[in-house]
């Protein structure tokens, strides 16, 4: 059988670089997008429209949804909520549309249009995320979000725990790929403390929001995988 690809983009800026109209694209923004949109989905928000812009977020304003701005890890005056977890509880998105923007990890779903498939990622959802890769035929990218197209540490140590799970499958993989595998392995017994080191954990650190980052690093609380249905993130029916 043929090897599928298996490769990872460290950050949006390097996504020209693949090519991925046949690929499955995974999008990762640990802190904290993809944790977020993974909790609210599973919370059964009916989907959440991620968007580029604050104007775009607010276009949405005369409707019945409910609209989520974060910009460097703050909410945006005005808005119903940011991009914590903890306003993605089901009492607050059940049945709910949520339109979304944040600072890297909508823009990066954007970026990923017309790739065969656009699915979420983070630690919540890895296993399922993982279980269904491996029945896919197709090529897979993970695309890491990172910080204002810079590299970030946490996109790429689950970069890293995806190529691990799917270690023994028959994937090709690339040098961002093995790399982020070898940082997983060397962190992957106490995420928590290594991923102290980030630059995101300072930032929400200092903004008081270290629950947050604890939370994202719950593995395998969710078993949904979002995926992108037009311009919508919903549920996959698997
Ligand atoms: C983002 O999309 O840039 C992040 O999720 C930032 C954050 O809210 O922590």
């Amino acid at each position: 059988m043929q090897k599928r690809n298996l490769e990872v983009c460290l950050t949006p800026a390097l996504l020209h670089l693949h090519v991925f109209t046949q690929s499955i694209v995974v999008v990762i923004d640990i802190f904290r997008a993809t944790s977020s949109i993974c909790y609210g989905i599973e919370n059964g928000a009916e989907s959440i429209i991620p968007v580029a812009t604050i104007e775009a977020c607010e276009s949405y304003r005369h409707s019945e949804y409910l609209l989520a701005a974060e910009r460097n890890g703050e909410v945006v005056d005005g808005f119903d909520f940011g991009n914590s977890p903890f306003s993605y509880t089901e009492d607050k998105v059940s049945g709910k549309t949520i339109v979304l923007t944040t600072t890297n990890g909508t823009h990066a779903i954007n970026m990923s249009r017309g790739a065969h498939k656009i699915v979420i990622g983070s630690f919540l959802n890895l296993a399922a995320l993982c279980d269904w890769l491996k029945a896919q035929p197709n090529d897979v990218l993970l695309l890491c979000s990172g910080w204002k197209d810079k590299v970030n540490l946490e996109d790429t140590l689950f970069a890293g725990g995806v190529v691990h799970y799917l270690r023994e499958e028959n994937y090709a993989l690339d040098d961002a790929g093995i790399a982020s595998e070898d940082l997983y392995i060397m962190a992957k017994d106490d995420l928590n403390t290594y991923l102290k080191k980030t630059s995101h954990s300072e930032r929400l650190k200092k903004l008081g929001i270290e629950e947050d980052i604890k939370f994202c690093l719950n593995l395998n609380i969710t078993k949904g995988i979002p995926v992108l249905d037009g311009e919508r993130l919903v549920k996959m029916i698997i």
